[in-house]
């Protein structure tokens, strides 16, 4: 059961990190991790079971009035319980109350899971990046929403 839902601390990196390199196709550098997490502007919250361990993250910068997703994981064995859509809404409400109107991301287009939550918070695809991702040349598709509706 998640209990709380926080900005990500810098103990809880290691295991944000187990949860990047199990679940996505492409892991980002530990580092990067690092360097977000003491960026205060990034938007970078955890789900947190109690006993501090992460089973989820979220990782969105903000421009001038949108949001951008970055990175977005729920550990395997969290997966399938709602974490993953109360983690993203979570942060789409925090990004409103700093004045935030809108959210973009890009997702693969086979990623059923994800493309569910983003649709249940209001997202619509507006595009499609033909043979965006490296590693198996799939297409992205370009997903956004305004978030005062959601
Ligand atoms: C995408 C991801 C974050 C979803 O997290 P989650 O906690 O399992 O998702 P939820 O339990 O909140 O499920 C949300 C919705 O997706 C649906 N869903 C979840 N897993 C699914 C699956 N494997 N296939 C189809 N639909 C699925 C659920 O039915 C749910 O819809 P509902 O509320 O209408 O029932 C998680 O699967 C994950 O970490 N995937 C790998 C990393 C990734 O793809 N990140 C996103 C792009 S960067």
């Amino acid at each position: 059961m998640v209990q709380e839902i926080r900005r990500a601390r810098e103990a809880d990196l290691k295991e944000i990190f187990a949860i990047e390199t199990a679940v996505q196709k492409a892991p980002w550098a530990e580092s990067v991790f690092a360097d977000i997490q003491r960026d205060e502007d990034a938007y970078f919250f955890v789900a947190d079971e109690g006993g501090s361990r992460p089973v989820a993250f979220l990782i969105a910068i903000s421009g001038d009035d949108f949001l951008e997703i970055l990175n977005f994981a729920v550990a395997p064995a969290s997966q399938r319980q709602g974490i993953g859509g109360r983690l993203f809404q979570y942060v789409l409400n925090e990004a409103s109350k700093a004045g935030i109107s809108s959210v973009r991301l890009e997702v693969r287009e086979s990623n059923a899971p994800a493309i569910a939550i983003y649709t249940a918070s209001g997202l619509e695809v507006v595009g499609m990046r033909k043979g965006y991702y490296n590693d198996n040349g799939e297409n992205a598709l370009l997903m956004t929403g305004e978030i005062s509706l959601i």
